[in-house]
Formats: C-alpha cells, sequence, structure tokens
C-alpha cells in the first residue's frame, strides 16, 4: 500500500482478530495432543550466540549462509534471531543437565522465528512454529510416536490433502561413504549441475536432490539413492519404523530423494506436504539428530522430533473461524451514570458466573446499542430501564420478558437447556 508512512517490516504480518481464531485453534489443538502424550512445554529466547546456530543447523546450509538475521549487542557478541529450534533446546538440555533426568526427556513448544528469505505465500521473515522433541532415546517408537503425533493433528485439526513422506539418512559414519559415491556421481555429471549445486559439491551434495534446476534433477535422477544403501542397524531401524507406523495405520510414500535443510539429521527423516499449498508445500517435517548434543558439547544422545509451521497450517484450513459470540449484552435504556454502573456490575457478575458479557463502551442510544449487539452475535441483551427495572431479550427469537437484576444468573439460565 504506497502512501503509507510505516507498514509491517517486509516479510512479517500482523495477525487481526479473524486469523488469531484460527491460530488460536491450531495451538491449543497441538497444545493439548503434546499434553496428553507427555510432551512438556519449554520455551528458550528468541536469540542465541550465533555460533550455536553455526555449529547446530551447519555452515554449509542455507538457513546459515543466507538467512540468519545476526547482530552485534552493545558488548560486541554476536547473537542470531533464532531461525529454528531444535539446537536452542539441545543447547538447554545440556545447559541444565537434563541427561540427569529420565531419558527421554519429552518436550514441545512454540513460537516466533527468523529466515531472512525471500517472501512469498507461506515464506516469511518471521514466522512461528509448534514443534516436539524427544531427546535421549534411540528407539524407533520416539520415531514413530513423533510422527504419530504429527498426524493427529493433522486429522484433528481436519487439514486437507495432507502426505507423509519418509525417508533415512543413515547414521553419520555410514553416511560417509555413501556421500563419496554422491560426490562422485556429481562430479561426473558437473557440466549439468547448477551452479549453486556445483560449488556445494563438497560442502552439501545431498542438496542437490533439493535443487529445482532442470539440470540438476535430470542429473539426479540417476544418481544413487541412501535409502537403498542402508546397511546394518541402519536398515533395521528405519525397518522398525515402518512397521511401527503400518501397525498404527501411519499412511507414508518412501521418498529416496528426501532431504532437509539442516545438517543435523541422522537416521529418519520425514515431512508432511499439503496438496492445498503452492510452492511452500511443506507444513511441517523433522527427523531424528544423533549427533547434534554432542556436536554442542554434551554427551552423545539420541533425539528426533519435529515443528510445524502455523502460518502454512493455516493457509491449508483456509478457514476464518467465526467469532464466538456472546452470551450477554448489558445495555442502557438512558445515560445516568448510575444505570451505566450498574452495567458494569452485573456484566461483571455474569463474566465471575462463566458468561461472556460485554457493555456498551461506544456511548450508543438504546437502539444502537441493540444494532451493535446483533453484529457482535450476542445470544441475549439484558436492557436496563427505570428505576431498577430490566428486561431480557432474546435475539434469535426477539422475546423480551422481564427478569429481577438480584437473580441474574438463575434468571438467564432458566427455561434455557
Ligand atoms: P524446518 O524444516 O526448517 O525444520 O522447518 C519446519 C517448518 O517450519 C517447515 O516445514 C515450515 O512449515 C515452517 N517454515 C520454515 N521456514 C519458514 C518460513 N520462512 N516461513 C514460514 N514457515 C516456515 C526445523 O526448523 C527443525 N527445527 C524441525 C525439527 C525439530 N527437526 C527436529 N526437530
Amino acid at each position: 500500500m504506497a502512501g503509507l508512512k510505516y507498514q509491517a517490516p517486509r516479510g512479517t504480518f500482523d495477525v487481526l482478530p479473524a486469523a488469531a481464531r484460527t491460530r488460536g485453534r491450531i495451538e491449543e489443538t497441538a497444545a493439548a495432543i503434546f499434553a496428553r502424550a507427555g510432551y512438556e512445554p519449554i520455551s528458550t529466547p528468541s536469540f542465541e550466540d550465533t555460533e550455536l546456530f553455526e555449529r547446530g543447523v551447519g555452515h554449509s546450509t542455507d538457513i546459515v549462509r543466507k538467512e540468519m538475521f545476526t547482530f552485534e549487542d552493545k558488548g560486541g557478541r554476536s547473537l542470531t534471531l533464532r531461525p529454528e529450534g531444535t539446537a536452542p533446546i539441545c543447547r538447554a538440555y545440556v545447559e541444565h543437565g537434563m541427561q540427569q533426568l529420565a531419558q527421554p526427556v519429552k518436550l514441545s513448544y512454540r513460537g516466533p522465528f527468523f529466515r531472512h528469505e525471500r517472501p512469498q505465500a507461506g515464506r516469511y521473515r518471521q514466522f512461528h512454529q509448534i514443534g516436539v522433541e524427544a531427546i535421549g532415546t534411540e528407539s524407533p517408537l520416539a520415531d514413530a510416536e513423533a510422527i504419530g503425533l504429527f498426524a493427529e493433528l493433522v486429522a484433528e485439526l481436519g487439514v486437507p490433502g495432507v502426505e507423509l513422506r519418509l525417508g533415512s539418512l543413515g547414521s553419520l559414519a555410514a553416511r560417509q561413504a555413501y556421500l563419496d559415491e554422491l560426490k562422485a556421481h556429481l562430479r561426473a555429471n558437473e557440466g549439468d549441475l547448477s551452479k549453486e549445486v556445483r560449488e556445494r559439491i563438497d560442502a552439501n551434495p545431498l542438496r542437490a536432490f533439493d535443487s529445482d534446476d532442470e539440470g540438476t534433477q535430470a542429473a539426479m535422477a540417476s544418481a544413487p539413492k541412501l535409502v537403498e544403501r542402508l546397511e546394518g542397524e541402519d536398515a533395521e531401524h528405519f525397518e522398525e519404523v515402518r512397521a511401527l507406523l503400518d501397525a498404527a495405520g501411519v499412511e507414508y510414500a518412501i521418498d529416496p530423494t528426501l532431504v532437509r535443510g539442516l545438517d543435523y539429521y541422522t537416521r529418519t527423516i520425514f515431512s508432511f506436504v499439503c496438496d492445498r499449498l503452492g510452492a511452500q508445500s511443506e507444513i511441517g517435517g523433522g527427523g531424528r539428530y544423533d549427533g547434534l548434543i554432542e556436536q554442542l558439547g554434551g554427551r552423545p544422545t539420541p533425539a528426533v522430533g519435529w515443528a510445524a509451521g502455523i502460518e502454512r497450517i493455516a493457509l491449508a484450513l483456509e478457514e476464518e473461524e467465526a467469532p464466538a459470540g456472546r452470551d450477554v449484552f448489558v445495555a442502557t435504556a438512558g445515560e445516568e451514570r448510575s444505570r451505566q454502573a450498574l452495567a458494569m456490575v452485573l456484566a461483571g457478575e455474569l463474566r465471575k458466573a462463566g458468561l461472556s458479557a460485554e457493555v456498551d463502551l461506544g456511548g450508543r442510544g438504546l437502539k444502537g446499542q441493540l444494532k451493535h449487539a446483533d453484529r457482535i452475535g450476542a445470544r441475549r441483551v439484558l436492557i436496563l430501564e427505570e428505576a431498577g427495572a430490566a428486561q431480557l431479550r432474546d435475539m434469535k427469537s426477539g422475546e423480551q420478558r422481564p427478569v429481577d437484576t438480584d437473580n441474574l444468573i438463575a434468571e438467564i439460565t432458566e427455561g434455557e437447556s
């Protein structure tokens, strides 16, 4: 909107009340699912030492190379607005000695994250994630449970057109041999690759699978696939995760080209995509990160988790939640201070009894108040008249009857089911 002096910064947005209702439902549904499964809430700062993300997320990732909001504080320390939540939670796990607790430590979170990406539908510079992490277990059950919780969330919210893609990267040690093979394939096809992929053959060869460049895609069609090369415990772990998902009735498709934008993944990786979204079709994803805690200076600790984008889920739901409506609007016929005071007191009583109640704050006459009550979806209007008399009006039927304000709650609920 040209001409406005101040606008929300590029890539950010205001959440207006209609959108806030949908987001509230997403967050509350997720919080209830996490709580029922024993994933306790944790929250970490919005910014961290830059090095945490450089080491945790990985130097060769797009996030670290191009997308971090990094700044120096007044003491000359380099800080970064968190681009993701897993490295900070692992930092907290180590810092607070959580390895002393019964394992795994199951955590859930939600909050804002920041990436300096080119904004488009579903891609913002400040966005919000909900997520879970199960830290301190290698069990395939933890992978299956995490995935199952995501599936449950999608089902309970009613997100349409969602598909689960599943892959495995093997353990770090086993992956090395494969990566050498992949690099050799990339070198042999160097002429077909995009400049970006070519420049990162050594640093991050897996990302070639994720490129949208046509030449690169053609070269990758014949590339060796990691899922097909899994051996020993890696293969068993992946098989077990799949068997557990099958048993639980969670549908998935194996995707041999699945890769993710963070370096810390080992073994299981997964992605939930939604066909109602455009280019940014992933509503969430995650995987196992058995080496991350050690990488951050802790004891070797296997872990698994995921995060979902609240904005992407909201886009996929494509709904506007209707306003909640009001139980009672307390209107005054006349403007005397004493009557307005009574309206305020009665509204307070109604609220204490658990009903939603509003009074007119806009200085309207009685007619205007009734109109306003209708506009905000009030089911009843209590009209305060002369000398303590009052009427209760049912906004749907239009019926009106005298009520005793000393006995308000009983009067209001009387005869209603
Ligand atoms: P991620 O795949 O980078 O993973 O992000 C997870 C989700 O956040 C994405 O699937 C997407 O829905 C949302 N998202 C990411 N970037 C943006 C953006 N610029 N605008 C809007 N939404 C976005 C992680 O962040 C890992 N920490 C997930 C994880 C947890 N892995 C293990 N535990």
